[in-house]
């Protein structure tokens, strides 16, 4: 029988593993589930046996795409595919997809959400700032970009973007601002929100000069990957820019600096909590099943990142 394995340290809502299973056994296959672990020799040994597997952001890594041996899709409940060795998987036959923008709400509620308790000073009863009026720039105009747009736009902030792989007129017509240059969008913009993804030509890439562009006040928002920041760089530019915030979902490598330091001006989550929400674990979850389903069967590859 074909066996499906949801692997996922960080454990989809339970309605979510629900909606993987109907689909799972509805297409009369057997779900596996390993969740909560803490010790990659667990997904190791759960990976042997198993035809199909959805993560999120575990990594699969070539020394467990080796080890699952009858695998044929990896599905990455989500949209950032970083965590998988594309050519592991490319090497052993193995067919890997994201589910692009099903849990791109979620995401965009979280930076949000995030930008509010920074300023108002973590509720802590004095004075804050409001978000009205000001710029916000959408670094890269996704799925999550686009949400964080709209959503900006509710609050009545001046939405600003720049993507170099979007046409202007396609960020325009949802009545946001197409910026022709990354350091433009910097310089204009009171909060960046930044949505691109971890690659060879992205990591570190936002870096001190980048971010010093940014007129008085400016908070960085990362709802992104934390290995694109330049954490050298972003230390300096706290230690010179008094007025300088960072929110990140995920803390930086270098955090115990900010919380010996930077009291204040920055907040970070304790985990990867921009898609954790049952509505994204739901909407990812059973995407990635029924990609695995119909791969399985009718070989669509609709989503397929290597
Ligand atoms: C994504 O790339 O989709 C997000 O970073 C979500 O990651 P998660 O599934 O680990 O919450």
């Amino acid at each position: 029988m074909t066996k499906v394995l949801i692997a996922t340290e960080k454990p989809f809502a339970p309605a979510a593993v629900n909606g993987i299973r109907e689909v799972v056994e509805g297409a009369g296959y057997e779900l596996a589930l390993l969740e909560s672990y803490s010790d990659k020799s667990e997904l190791i040994n759960a990976v042997a046996d198993v035809d199909a597997m959805i993560i999120r952001s575990d990594k699969a890594t070539k020394e467990v795409i080796d080890a699952a041996k009858n695998l044929k899709v990896i599905v990455r409940a989500g949209a950032g595919y970083d965590n998988i060795d594309l050519e592991a998987c490319t090497a052993n036959g193995v067919v890997a997809m994201n589910t692009p923008g099903q849990n791109s709400n979620a995401v965009a509620e979280l930076a949000l959400g995030m930008m509010v308790f920074l300023a108002r000073k973590g509720y802590n009863g004095k004075a804050g700032v409001e978000l009205k009026g000001k710029k916000i720039g959408i670094h890269a105009y996704g799925n999550v970009g686009k949400y964080v747009a709209n959503i900006a736009k509710g609050f009545g902030m001046e939405v600003l973007a720049f993507d170099p792989f979007v046409k202007k007129e396609d960020i325009e017509k949802d009545g946001v601002k197409a910026i022709d240059t990354v350091e433009e969008l910097y310089s204009q913009c009171n909060y960046i929100s930044l949505h691109i993804p971890a690659n060879d030509k992205t990591k570190k890439s936002i870096n001190f000069d980048l971010l010093n562009r940014m007129p008085e006040g400016g908070i960085l928002v990362n709802t992104a990957r934390k290995e694109v920041i330049d954490e050298e760089g972003m230390l300096k530019l706290m230690e010179e820019r008094k007025d300088f915030g960072y929110i990140s979902d995920i803390a930086p490598d270098c955090k115990d600096e900010f919380e010996a330091k930077y009291d204040g001006r920055f907040f970070f989550t304790p985990k990867k909590m921009g898609a954790q929400t049952a509505e994204a674990n739901i909407n990812a979850g059973i995407a990635g099943a029924n990609q695995i389903v119909n791969y399985i069967n009718n070989g669509d590859t609709t989503f397929k990142v290597n």
